[in-house]
């Protein structure tokens, strides 16, 4: 979710202005994606290195988390929405990890959707963290024994379905240690639109550009055939 602070500095507002804005249409979204039979969806809603914005601007986004968590979840959740965080859960302030377990408990049962949230998030942290996980619940075994399907299932995302298409508003191109095990066959798709105006007819957009990529795996278009 990437043009928050620029959308709102292409109109003279402070940052903060563009993250409320972007938060505002998540529900709408998460809610739409659902409708079209999207299973799963990820946010990338803060990365391990956020925290060295402003001061001011790190506090904002802690307070739109908050914010979401108590007034936004449970209309999403009573629309069949699960919710999930993953990322380093422990470095967020007490009572705002107290709120993301409860929600996260609240819905652990909801089917339409499950709304994957990227919060202190690194795709490098969550691979050093698998590997130690692994060994931590393996003690006996050499790390010369750990596969990819059992680093998989130590990943924050075990359980969940590899990237199938990944969307980068705000005109960059690049990945910017987001999903990187998940999303090594993942489609990419990179907008110029900044995310607060990322809406509906953009989502369609990009769904449409997915539905024209052959996936092959590495494999070739005679083998798929
Ligand atoms: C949102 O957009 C990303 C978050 C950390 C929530 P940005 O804050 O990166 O917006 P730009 O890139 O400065 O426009
Ligand atoms: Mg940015």
């Amino acid at each position: 979710m990437d043009g928050n602070g620029r959308w709102a500095q292409k109109r003279h507002m402070p940052r903060s202005v563009g993250h409320i804005k972007g938060a505002a249409g998540v529900k709408a979204l998460v809610e739409y994606c659902a409708k079209l039979g999207v299973k799963y969806l990820t946010l990338f809603a803060f990365s391990t290195e956020n925290w060295s914005r402003p001061a001011d601007e790190v506090s904002t986004l802690m307070g739109l988390f908050v914010q979401y968590l108590e007034k936004e979840m449970s209309a999403l959740a009573a629309a069949g929405v699960r919710l999930k965080v993953i990322g380093d859960v422990a470095g967020f302030a007490p009572d705002l990890q107290q709120r993301i377990h409860a929600a996260g408990a609240a819905t652990a049962n909801n089917t339409a959707i499950t709304l994957c949230v990227a919060a202190n998030y690194g795709g490098r942290w969550d691979v050093l963290h698998a590997v130690q996980n692994w060994q931590a619940a393996n003690p006996q075994q050499s790390v010369t024994e750990l596969t990819e399907a059992a680093l998989a299932q130590h990943l924050s995302t075990a359980n969940m379905p590899e990237v199938d298409l990944l969307i980068r508003t705000g005109g960059e191109q690049r990945i910017s240690n987001f999903l990187l095990w998940q999303s090594a066959y993942a489609e990419l798709y990179f907008t110029d639109v900044l995310w607060p105006d990322f809406d509906q007819a953009e989502l369609l957009k990009a769904l449409a550009s997915y539905a024209q990529r052959t996936r092959r795996f590495g494999l070739t278009t005679e083998q798929l055939a």
